[in-house]
């Protein structure tokens, strides 16, 4: 008899028919994320899940799946998951590191170029019927080219902004818990400096790191004081990384002059605050979502639960026990 495995949202048809090979496979294929007493009753006579950032697997999660043994994450980040509570209930846990790194670079690269040159509000007021013709000053933006580009965590993602950062000529400037090996600083054409400095000279600020309480609110009103009142913040990375009340402060009253955000603190039920801003873009959390990337990250999840079920020791595991 094949195990038995739930995919927690609707994934492309080859996964699935990959999954069917190995897995009596139950799936919802109509997408809404499962509250919590659902997730649980569905899992609860389950070997292994395909789930993504919007399942929550927890300690009273865990105590629901008594045959649970693995839950494989479609995403890199993996802040959904309660790892300790994994290992304590002998669950692996797996995410899907490398394959999206170069399509969340490209669009932080979006955020960037969208959030200096102000093309959404620019693109808003014609769509209105507002443009009556060329001006001089109209919708004046920030040049990137020649900038201070400061990228907050010089991890995968980072080091893809980085190397996009040349074609546009910048000074790279990063800052991260610990310091790049001298040969991802070189093929970055980056320079490490300290948090305060790292604040104070970039242009833009992109913030690439993972979502833990060390990281919580990183970025808050001391933070956003001590930025450039011309700057503006990407954050491609995760809600919550940011303090999202601070922030719609700092661009209310011109603290920095504008952000681009792709992840929020409580998505998807973003700070209302943001809405009634011009200088800031937004985006509903699809920074990896090209159709080859998603793709590759439910197929990489995918494989990581069959690698273990079958081994116990799949590729990406996050909590070896
Ligand atoms: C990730 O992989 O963590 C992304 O945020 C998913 O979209």
């Amino acid at each position: 008899m094949k195990p038995k495995i739930l995919v927690t949202r609707e994934v492309f048809d080859e996964v699935l028919e990959y999954l069917s090979q190995y897995f009596e496979v139950t799936s919802n294929q109509s997408d809404g994320p499962f509250d919590p007493e659902t997730l649980a009753s569905k899992l609860s006579d389950k070997q292994g899940a395909v789930i993504t950032l919007t399942d929550r697997i927890d300690p009273a999660l865990l105590a629901r799946c008594p045959n649970l043994k693995a839950v494989c994450n479609i995403a890199v980040g993996y802040n959904n998951i309660d790892l300790e509570a994994c290992t304590k209930a002998k669950v692996m846990a797996t995410n899907t590191p490398g394959v999206l790194d170069d399509t969340t670079g490209d669009f932080t690269w979006a955020l960037i170029l969208a959030t200096a040159r102000r093309l959404t509000e620019a693109e808003a007021y014609v769509r209105k019927g507002e443009w009556d013709g060329w001006k001089l000053k109209q919708f004046l933006g920030l040049d990137v080219h020649h900038a201070t580009l400061g990228i907050f965590g010089l991890g995968r993602i980072g080091q893809v902004v980085a190397r996009r950062a040349i074609g546009f000529e910048m000074k790279v400037i990063y800052h991260d818990v610990r310091r790049a090996p001298s040969e991802i600083e070189q093929a970055c054409r980056a320079s490490f400096v300290n948090k305060d400095e790292f604040l104070g000279q970039a242009d833009i600020v992109t913030i690439h790191v993972p979502y833990s309480p060390a990281t919580h609110h990183l970025i808050g009103k001391p933070e956003l004081k001590r930025m450039k009142p011309t700057a503006i913040l990407i954050n491609a990375s995760r809600g919550g990384v940011v303090d999202d009340a601070a922030l719609i402060e700092a661009l209310r009253s011109g603290a920095i002059a504008g952000a681009g955000l792709d992840v929020f603190e409580n998505e998807p039920k973003l700070n209302p605050g943001f809405l009634s801003l011009k200088n800031v873009v937004l985006a509903p959390h699809i920074a990896s979502s090209s159709r080859a990337t998603r793709l590759r990250m439910a197929m990489l999840a995918a494989q990581n639960l069959v690698a273990a079920l079958a081994t116990g020791n799949p590729p990406n595991l996050l909590n070896p026990f």
